[in-house]
């Protein structure tokens, strides 16, 4: 395995980590929810990723009790805050009350004293960019997490949060968690060019596009009967990108990972790992065999020539991705 810093702060991460959103404490059995989870951290993955919101709070209690045996200073735990956790008004969003309340909830349920990494999911409308900060700082000071994220912030919202932050003397965020893969590219623009000169680093989700970037899904076929794609309880977000123009893409990427001995899986995490501002690819797995394929990727070189070929492939497709 290897380790990159998390955006300009100290910590270490793996440029693999392990997420458990519709699959841990959901889909996948218990018992190999735990074998992936010790598998990643037998290969070296450091860092775990789950939110408060994950089948309401089911994947941080599997998460948790993987991760129990190990000492607590040798794995990078991350979860996060945002989404409503049962109809009532304030138990959603990102006022203090909310992140008080839900962070010492993940605590409960991961059964550790400090989250490493404490997220806000999305920003939130709602409330005032100023509680928010405040509350993730008295956090920290409480030590209760010792650093803050967020996930799919824009770039003008980093912007704002980092003004505050300034203006007020508080701890900075030191990440953000958006989509990214080869066919869902919008970060690319001002979302990285931005956290870069911020200080953050990317923590990008579904860097498979949810096993689409695996060369499984084939056109014109079915999905395999044991893929997320087939599950009609998990597949309502990867159905829009199961479209043959975008599979008979895949499959031509497919064939150059096949041409540099990898496979598709591994190239599409390799070509992520390539920004220097992503500083982990969070992968899903819902099998042991998915996380010892995938961690090869850290491995995997790709040449500017190898580079020149996916590219061609990804302009071809572009139009054809539905947007994120
Ligand atoms: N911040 C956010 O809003 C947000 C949103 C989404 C996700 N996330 C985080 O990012 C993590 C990863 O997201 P994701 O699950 O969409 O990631 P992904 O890595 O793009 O997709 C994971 C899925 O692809 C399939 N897969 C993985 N490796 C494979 C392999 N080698 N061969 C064949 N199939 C393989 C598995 O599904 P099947 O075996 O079931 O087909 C697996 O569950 C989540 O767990 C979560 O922690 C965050």
């Amino acid at each position: 395995m290897k380790y990159r810093n998390l955006g300009h702060s100290g910590l270490k991460v793996s440029e693999i980590a392990l997420g458990s959103w519709l699959t841990y404490g959901e889909s996948t059995e218990k018992q190999t929810a735990i074998e992936c989870i010790d598998e990643a951290y037998n290969l070296g993955v450091n860092f775990f990723d789950t939110a408060n919101v994950y089948n309401r709070g089911q994947a941080e209690l599997v998460v948790g009790e993987a991760l129990k045996k190990y000492p607590r200073d040798s794995y990078v735990l991350a979860t996060k805050v945002y989404f409503p956790m049962s109809d009532g008004p304030n138990d959603r969003g990102l006022s203090r009350k909310h992140i008080m309340e839900q962070c010492d909830a993940s605590l409960k349920r991961l059964g550790v004293d400090y989250v490493d990494l404490y997220q806000c999911h999305r920003y939130d409308e709602n409330a005032p960019l100023e509680e928010t900060l405040r509350a993730l700082d008295d956090l920290a000071a409480q030590g209760k997490i010792l650093y803050a994220g967020v996930s799919e912030w824009s770039a003008a919202q980093i912007t704002h949060a980092k003004a505050i932050e300034d203006k007020r003397n508080l701890r900075p965020i030191v990440s953000n968690q958006p989509i990214y893969n080869m066919l869902v590219r919008y970060i690319e623009k001002e979302v990285i060019p931005t956290s870069e000169a911020n200080g953050m680093g990317q923590i990008v989700f579904s860097p498979l596009a949810q096993g689409i970037l695996t060369g499984k899904y084939k056109p014109g076929q079915q999905a395999p009967a044991d893929s997320r794609a087939a599950n009609e309880k998990i597949n309502r977000f990867i159905k829009g990108y199961l479209n043959d123009d975008v599979l008979n893409g895949v499959q031509k990427l497919d064939n150059i990972a096949k041409s540099i001995d990898a496979n598709l899986a591994q190239l599409a995490i390799a070509w992520i790992l390539r920004q220097p501002n992503v500083s982990s690819a969070i992968v899903g797995a819902s099998k042991v065999s998915q996380v010892r394929e995938n961690v090869k990727a850290v491995d995997v070189e790709l040449t500017d020539d190898v580079m020149k070929e996916i590219d061609v492939v990804l302009k071809e497709i572009d139009g054809f991705v539905p947007a994120w």
